[in-house]
């Protein structure tokens, strides 16, 4: 039921449009819901910070601002021999830093993706180590936390530095965050599991990224206990949600539901009961109740245990009838009841229905409330729980017995995922993880797509790290031949395509195309030094030889170079068709997105070889296609024709870029 709208008596606001527009472009802008000057100057790397009214900070952040800014040369290569079903998936497994990756994925998935699930490290050791890089030296904390002064002496008795086991993790999370912000879409979400080292430090961090306004949820994952808890028991940990555009997500009345668990012994010990007691209700009643009783208390037919009525048509309990708001025409006597203070839940003629069907209880006493019967086959979704449990140790025992041993610790449970992916995605979704470990993310959404019909899609990212010599897991990840945990990941995944492809005609293929990111294929021109002695003829001579040098390292591979100009000149996406035309000994990749509704008019036509008009016509150029080729590869009557044609779509790769008047 979505909630009418009305028509504004006025038109809207500019000024609140626009802050609308910037809060959606700079949402660290609004760490507190109103305007920060300050944090949207420093966003926009003006120095002359105003004061903020609050804000989130740490010693690294300014760190953490530039690493998100900073672009990267780095590409992504394509490693079909290493995928599985190249040629029929539209999922993707990428190795690398997931940083560098996210900042080459912007340009092919901005506003992509429905969901991204991220379990990022969760920072349980003394200082985090994940990559030296980030960790700050204690004194440069003790200094950027004033507990030091220029001279490094110390300014204060009392030496306060278990900051900085979050300040690094902070920097690192920070840039990842913003830029995978990007590749969400407009009612997409984010979400963040965690546990209590950060979860406080995450909220925050992510009410900057994200913008406080956009909290859904910290739900609470409960495990085991922690069998050596002195004070508490613990065991859980957290999964922070938060929307793109929560605005967005109430005006479109989206609601996110998943069935009820539990529900299928509930039903299998009414119709025990049913039969037991033919007719006698009372005592079928009696016995659903201490049937529950039994139940331990994180079973979750218990969640369910108000269902404990029994009659010839099912299990109910006895609702409410009254409308949640005032509602004049809901107002009216009912068989000599009196209505509730906000009139019935229905009209008449539903009231009406509900009676025949005997849906309706009447107490003796007309004073009282008419109630209805609420059956638990008609309310079998609910919204997902923000508090669950489910034990994580079943996650490890299924991904050892997947692999052969055990070989990655703490993997997330594939069905917890499946549910909240249920839920939350349809049809046809894209779901990111860019911290994806063992791959449970992949296996989920498999497990996930034959059980509702859907078919989502996913992107995975892994750093190529070792396994950890010091742990139990990484012992016998190296034993098992495993050189670093990406290895893991795509064989996992291989493993659990293996245990769920579908059979059947028309099955989809389960695979993943791989792509690992690498250093740039292209020569990345760097500025003439001018040195002693130098005369300015020598400086046009170095300028003119860049010029017609080659733009791409000397020996790589064509497709690959093809793969990051479209990656870095276009919105390609890494589930794209590349057909290879041959052409009177000229090489040309057709690029073609897989999914048709996202295809542009034209073609995606690449070519690293030499290329002129005769290719242009064995290839039927229209005017609609784009056409990337190397500048030094195609001569100057070539493209003075097509440039005309094609304008800006007609894009050359060049060491320094020339000027081509149309
Ligand atoms: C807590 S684990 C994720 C576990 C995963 N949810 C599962 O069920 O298997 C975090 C993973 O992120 C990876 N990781 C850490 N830093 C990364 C980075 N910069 N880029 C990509 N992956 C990274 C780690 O190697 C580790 O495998």
């Amino acid at each position: 039921m979505s909630s009418t709208s009305h028509v504004p008596a006025t038109t809207p606001d500019p000024q609140d449009e626009l802050l609308d527009a910037l809060r959606t472009l700079v949402p660290d802008a609004f760490p507190d819901g109103d305007l920060d000057v300050g944090a949207l100057l420093q966003t926009l790397g003006a120095t002359e910070a105003a004061r903020p009214s609050f804000s989130f900070t740490w010693p690294g952040i300014e760190q953490a601002r530039a690493d998100a800014r900073i672009p990267t040369t780095a590409t992504l290569s394509p490693d079909p021999s290493a995928s599985l079903n190249w040629d029929d998936t539209r999922d993707v497994l990428i190795e690398g830093d997931n940083l560098q990756v996210l900042k080459l994925l912007k340009n092919g998935y901005s506003g992509q993706a429905k969901l991204i699930y991220i379990d990022p490290p969760y920072n349980t050791g003394e200082t985090f180590t994940y990559n030296d890089d980030y960790s700050v030296p204690e004194s440069e904390y003790l200094r950027a936390t004033g507990q030091l002064d220029e001279q490094g002496n110390a300014t204060t008795s009392k030496i306060e530095n278990a900051g900085r086991k979050h300040a690094p993790w902070l920097t690192m999370m920070f840039p990842r965050l913003a830029v995978a912000r990007h590749l969400l879409r407009r009612d997409g979400v984010i979400l963040v599991s965690i546990d209590n080292n950060e979860v406080h430090h995450l909220r925050l961090l992510l009410d900057a990224v994200f913008g406080a306004a956009n909290f859904i949820d910290t739900m609470t994952w409960r495990g085991a206990r922690k069998g050596d808890g002195k004070l508490t028991a613990g065991g859980q940990d957290y999964i922070l949600v938060y929307a793109r555009d929560k605005e967005y997500l109430k005006a479109n009345d989206v609601r996110w539901r998943e069935d009820k668990p539990g529900l299928e012994p509930i039903y299998a010990k009414v119709a025990e009961l049913q039969a037991e007691y033919a007719g006698d209700w009372e005592a079928a009643t009696k016995a659903m109740r201490a049937w529950y009783r039994s139940l331990p208390e994180e079973d979750p037919s218990r969640a369910q245990e108000h269902y404990e009525r029994i009659d010839e048509n099912g299990v109910w309990f006895s609702d409410n009838i009254s409308s949640p708001n005032y509602r004049e025409n809901l107002i009216y006597d009912w068989k000599g009841y009196k209505p509730p203070e906000n009139g019935w839940r229905y009209e008449k003629a539903t009231m009406q229905r509900l009676h025949d069907e005997g849906r309706l209880i009447y107490p003796a006493d007309k004073s009282k409330r008419v109630q209805i019967k609420s059956y638990l086959h008609m309310h079998e979704q609910w919204a997902p729980a923000s508090v669950f449990y489910k034990d994580r140790r079943s996650a490890s025992k299924a991904l050892k017995e997947l692999m052969g041993s055990k070989v990655f610790d703490n993997p997330k449970n594939t069905d917890v995922l499946a549910r909240l992916f249920h839920s939350m995605t349809g049809d046809g979704d894209l779901i990111v993880d860019f911290f994806a470990g063992s791959g449970s993310t992949g296996h989920a959404v498999w497990e996930q797509n034959p059980e509702d019909g859907k078919t989502r899609h996913w992107l995975l990212v892994q750093v190529p790290e070792k396994p950890d010599e010091d742990e139990q897991s990484g012992k016998a990840a190296i034993k098992a031949g495993y050189k670093t945990i990406f290895e893991i990941t795509a064989e996992r995944l291989r493993r659990a395509a293996a245990l769920l492809q579908p059979s059947g005609e028309g099955a989809p293929k389960l695979g993943f195309r791989l792509f690992r990111s690498r250093p740039t294929n292209l020569i990345i021109e760097a500025p003439i030094v001018v040195t002693e002695g130098m005369t300015g003829d020598d400086y046009v001579q170095t300028a003119l030889a860049n010029v017609q040098g080659e733009p791409v390292i000397a020996g790589a591979d064509p497709l690959a170079v093809s793969w990051e100009v479209a990656l870095k000149a276009t919105d390609t996406q890494l589930d794209a068709k590349v057909t290879e035309h041959q052409l009177d000994g000229v090489t040309v990749y057709e690029f073609t997105a897989a999914d048709a509704a996202a295809a542009s008019a034209g073609r995606l036509l690449i070519s690293m070889d030499k290329f002129d008009l005769a290719t242009a016509d064995a290839l039927l150029l229209t005017d609609d296609d784009t056409l990337i080729l190397r500048g030094d590869k195609v001569d100057d009557s070539t493209t003075l024709t097509l440039a005309p044609r094609l304008q800006s779509k007609l894009v050359l790769l060049e060491r320094v870029p020339r000027e081509v008047s149309l």
